[in-house]
């Protein structure tokens, strides 16, 4: 008999072991926990005095990280937003007891989880019919369907193509706003078919294109989700926490985070990337970046696990304590 397929797979694993070493006793913050795949394979690897904070919005998640992972001692697991988590007492408990000295190895694995995907329930899928909900805490926030109704034509054209770099944002806005003034949006279904009448779903399929609702609905979860609100100040409360010496890695999977994540990390890196050849001031130098293009999954792994093949995993390495001395590496 086979064993059941893992309801999620961690990307670029092995990518992640070997860049996000964990040294003896070492400190370790996964601020994206969702079923504790690479936790499990950090601590495995970890020894008997290190210690791993993981948090994640999603209960379900957290659960599933429980039941996997809680027995071991070494785990604490606490519910929050990776924006919200640098103010919370737990936090600021477990940073003061367990890594006083600092972090050595942040992870953000960026995005929405298999089991989240999977459950029609949760309605982050357009090939099953679901509610319109979309949210990673389904206890907190605004459900998709709550949030569309406060759109009009041109927010969500705009919300469509920032969020989705959809061509076609402005009709497809147009067509889902209209089928919702006439009752017709209540699933996921309804919403991709929204979309289809703009972008039929048969000339992508002949064409070998993706779904033409993919884009949309990453849209539209990454704005339910606030999820690019304030990804680079979250790196940068990450950064401020690491040890010289200790690194962050940060998962993406489309190219807006990615932008985001690319960004602040060669602002960190005291590389200017603004209008002139220089910097009008010199920028701080806080990290050093490992890989500067970031890393992608090898074919094996991209066959073995589709959903991986647009994963980017970008490091930075924290340097001294003191940045603005420093001029070197
Ligand atoms: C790609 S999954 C992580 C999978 C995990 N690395 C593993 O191997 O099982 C991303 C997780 O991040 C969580 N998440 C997304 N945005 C978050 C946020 N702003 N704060 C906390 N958790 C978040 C999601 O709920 C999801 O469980």
């Amino acid at each position: 008999m086979t064993a059941p397929a893992p309801l999620h797979v961690p990307v670029l694993l092995q990518e992640v072991l070997d860049n996000l070493p964990v040294p003896p006793g070492g400190r370790v913050l996964d601020l994206t926990l969702g079923l504790g795949g690479h936790a499990e394979a950090i601590l495995a690897r970890a020894d008997a005095d290190a210690r791993y904070l993981g948090v994640d919005r999603d209960p379900q998640a957290r659960e599933r990280a429980r039941a996997r992972l809680g027995a071991d001692p070494r785990l604490t697991i606490l519910a929050g937003t990776y924006e919200e988590i640098w103010t919370d007492p737990g936090f600021g408990d477990w940073m003061r007891l367990e890594a006083p000295q600092g972090l050595d190895a942040v992870l953000m694995d960026l995005g929405v989880s298999s089991l989240q995907l999977k459950d029609p329930g949760r309605g982050f899928s357009f090939q099953q019919e679901g509610p319109l909900d979309m949210r990673m805490d389904p206890e907190s926030g605004a459900t998709a369907l709550e949030w569309l109704a406060e759109q009009t034509d041109e927010s969500l054209a705009d919300a469509i193509y920032g969020f989705g770099e959809e061509r076609a944002s402005r009709p497809i806005a147009r067509a889902i706003l209209k089928a919702l003034a006439g009752g017709g949006l209540r699933t996921t279904l309804d919403l991709a078919a929204a979309v289809y009448t703009v972008l039929p779903r048969e000339i992508a399929r002949r064409k070998k294109q993706i779904d033409p609702a993919t884009r949309t609905f990453q849209a539209i979860r990454i704005a339910v989700n606030g999820e690019l609100d304030r990804l680079a100040r979250v790196i940068e409360l990450a950064v401020d926490r690491l040890r010289p010496g200790g690194r962050l890695g940060v998962i993406s999977f489309h190219s807006l985070e990615d932008r985001i994540a690319k960004q602040t990390l060669r602002r960190l890196a005291g590389i200017y990337d603004g209008p002139g050849r220089t910097a009008p001031q010199p920028l701080p130098r806080i990290l050093r970046l490992i890989h500067a293009g970031g890393l992608k999954p090898g074919e094996a792994e991209a066959a073995a696990n589709p959903p991986s093949r647009s994963a980017r995993l970008r490091i930075g390495e924290r340097l001294s304590e003191d940045p603005l001395s420093r001029t070197t590496v």
